[in-house]
Parts: C-alpha cells; structure tokens; sequence
C-alpha cells in the first residue's frame, strides 16, 4: 500500500482509506445493494467505452472551467451527497466542503450527514449545495428547506430514489449505526484505527446534526434504516418536486433519474437540473450503469436542463466520458469519500487534484483546449452496447 504523499489514483486512495477507517464504516461506502451488479456495472461501462485521440491540434491553454447551474465550477466536477461522511474522517462534511471550495467545485451536503447545515455554513465561505430526502414530518423538511436558504446554500438537490432502503448486506451483517454502538467487535477495530477512534473522541459530532435536535424522536434513533424505515415519505411524488421548489425558491436538482419519462417528468415540474443517477448501485440492483443510460435522457432533456451523472467515476477519464456523452458535470461519491476517509481535507483535496490532472491530460490527448467544447465526437461511444 503506497503512503498518502505517494498516492496516484482513487484505487490507491481506496487501499488506504481501508486502512484507516473502520470497517463498518468502510463497508457501508463500498458496498451497492444485493448482488451489487448495478455498482460493479457502473464502472465496468465506463471501461467499455473508448477515447478518441487526436494529434496535431493545438493544445495550449486548455480550461477546464464551466458552470453548474449558475455557479462557476474550475472543473465539471461537484461531491456528491454521501450520509454519514462524518464517519469516514471526524468532521468530515466539514473538511470535505473546506477542500471542495479550496478547489472551486460544489459541495453537496446529506440531509443524512453526521455535520449539520450550520456547521458546514460556518467552517465555509462560499455557498454549497444541500440534499434533501423528502420524509412523512413536512414540518421538518420546510424548517431544513428554510435552514438550507438560511444558510445561503445555492442549490437544492432533490434524491427521489431512496424512498425505500435499497438492501445491503455488509451493512446488515456489520450492524451499522451511527453513532457506533460499543461491541467488543467495534473495540477491536478501534484498536487497530487509533487515528480514527482519537479523532472521534476530539469531535462531538457523531450523531444526524441535521435531524438530531430538530425532531423530537430522532434523538434516540440509532440505525440509519429504522430513521428511514420509519420517516421515509413512500407517496413522494412529482407535485411534491412543485412545492418543493416554490419553497426553496433558487435552483432544484433532481436526483436519482434513470428513465427518460421520469426525465421529461422531473423537468415538466420544474426541474433545473437532473442527475442521472442509480444512487451508486446501492438502491434497484439490476438497473442499468448511469453512463448507459445517460444518452438518451441527453436525447429526452438535454436542450431543457442541465443534465449530470454520477455513478461510477474514478478518474479524469472517466469524468471526460461523462461529459463527451453530454453530462454538463460528473459527481463522484465514493472516490472522495476514499479520499476523505484515507486523510481529510487534504485526502480529498488529492482526489480532486488526481481527478483533475486526468481528465486535463486527456483532454489534452484527445485534441481538445476546452472542456465547454467535448462532446461526442470525441469517443467511441458505439462500445457501449446498447440497452436491451
Ligand atoms: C456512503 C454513501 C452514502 C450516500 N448517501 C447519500 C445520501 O445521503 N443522499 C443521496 O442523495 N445520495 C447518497 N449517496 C449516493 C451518492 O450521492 C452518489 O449517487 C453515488 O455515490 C455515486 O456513485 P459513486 O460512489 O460510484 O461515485 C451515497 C453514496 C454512498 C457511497
């Protein structure tokens, strides 16, 4: 396994990050529902799928600069929303929203992170982006929409794919809570994560900031899937994304689209955004990768909204793919998590700079000066067979 200062791509991110963090905690990152076909595919796909180079161009001063739904962006890259982050790295949100300004990407924060909406707003300087999981207590959600504006934060990401826990079975067999409950198991992994457990201890923020405190029954709530069991909103509905909207007033991202209806749906009520997105393989096992479907909701919407993915991306290359099939932005889950989990602020900041020296490089290689100008002339993208 190579030291921090070694480190060159988000597998070795993830050896290390391995080693540091528990392995519940570990687990619940790395891990898709069920079979985990669909987290597997959505890697594999991007394999699939072939660059074009290009030689004699030229190819000084290239920019990778673009902008997300009004908001300047030094790259076509944003951290996607990620519970429990806070228990990869102590503060985590905090530390990774600290390391996505320093890079000049968006920050996503979890209605489910271990920091709240007010200390994320109070560690950083520039807004970030909120995202909300819709639950039966409106209450609740207008006061978090309300904190979300309070705290400036200059997008709304709606998830409308977690209604329902998709089934993952590290999680069950590791017991995973948060905060962790004392086994003689969890004892023993402290042991052995004495930076993690020190850390912990320095922090007292190990509990659902954004929930604990402002819901009466939350407080006592140990697992993250008897919370979403039991709140979780199953008639969520597209009327919702209205209101939703109207009380939020800036823009709305929806997240968690795979289909073109769902697509023209989301936007017919009121979308800005959209994320094609299978949650990371960890909601419908046996749905397609995101990068598969990503075309033809290009096709659906693409001239409507500003259309995204995630799912997947563990590299340059991959993030120039997404953008070469019409993605205005990549977001990564799970390789910043690594990044984090491995070495905070700075494992994230590495991430972003591996992430960023990729995708300039080849973009330079494939004979392009401006990320604004890929698109897909610039793959092969006949090697993704097409859904059948
Ligand atoms: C550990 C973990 C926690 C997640 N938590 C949330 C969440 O709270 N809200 C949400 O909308 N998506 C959540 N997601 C999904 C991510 O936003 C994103 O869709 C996914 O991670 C993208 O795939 P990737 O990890 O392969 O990049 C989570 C993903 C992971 C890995």
């Amino acid at each position: 396994m190579p030291k921090f200062d070694d480190v060159l791509t988000i597998d070795e991110m993830q050896a290390l990050a391995r080693a540091r963090v528990p392995k519940q905690f570990f687990d619940y990152a790395d891990s898709g529902s069920w079979t985990e076909t669909t987290y597997r595919a959505n890697q594999d796909d991007f394999s699939k799928i072939k660059l074009r180079q290009r030689v004699a161009t030229d190819i000084e001063d290239r920019s990778l600069s673009t902008s997300l739904v009004g908001s300047a962006s030094s790259m076509p890259v944003a951290l996607a929303p990620t519970g429990l982050a806070g228990m990869q790295y102590p503060d985590g949100e905090i530390k990774a929203a600290i390391a996505a300004e320093k890079a000049g990407v968006p920050f996503t924060l979890s209605t489910m992170a271990i920091c709240s909406i007010e200390d994320v707003a109070e560690h950083t300087s520039k807004p970030f982006w909120f995202q909300l999981y819709v639950m039966k207590d409106r209450k609740f959600i207008e006061r978090l929409i309300d904190r979300a504006k309070a705290a400036q934060c200059s997008a709304l990401v709606l998830t409308m794919d977690l209604q329902i826990l998709g089934q993952r079975h590290k999680d069950l067999r590791n017991g995973m809570s948060a905060p962790p409950r004392v086994t003689p198991r969890f004892v023993f992994e402290m042991m052995r994560k004495p930076h993690w457990a020190l850390g912990m201890l320095n922090t007292q923020r190990r509990s659902f900031r954004n929930i604990e405190g402002h819901v009466e029954d939350a407080r006592n709530l140990a697992s993250l899937s008897a919370w979403i069991a039991d709140q979780f909103d199953l008639k969520l509905n597209w009327t919702d994304l209205l209101t939703i909207k109207r009380q939020f007033g800036g823009p709305v991202i929806v997240k968690g689209i795979l289909d073109a209806d769902d697509a023209r749906s989301a936007v017919a009520h009121g979308a800005d955004g959209i994320i094609v997105s299978n949650h990371g393989g960890r909601q419908l096992d046996g749905a397609p990768s995101s990068i598969r479907v990503l075309p033809e909701i290009i096709d659906a919407v693409g001239d409507k909204v500003e259309v995204f993915m995630d799912g997947g991306v563990r590299s340059g290359q991959d993030v120039f793919k997404a953008i070469a099939l019409g993605a205005k932005s990549a977001f990564i889950g799970r390789a910043f998590l690594w990044g984090l989990g491995a070495g905070g602020e700075a494992g994230v900041t590495r991430t972003l700079d591996i992430i960023r020296k990729e995708l300039d490089m080849t973009m330079a290689l494939c004979g392009e000066r401006d990320i604004r100008n890929v698109g897909p002339h610039n793959v092969y993208s006949n090697d993704i067979p097409p859904r059948s």
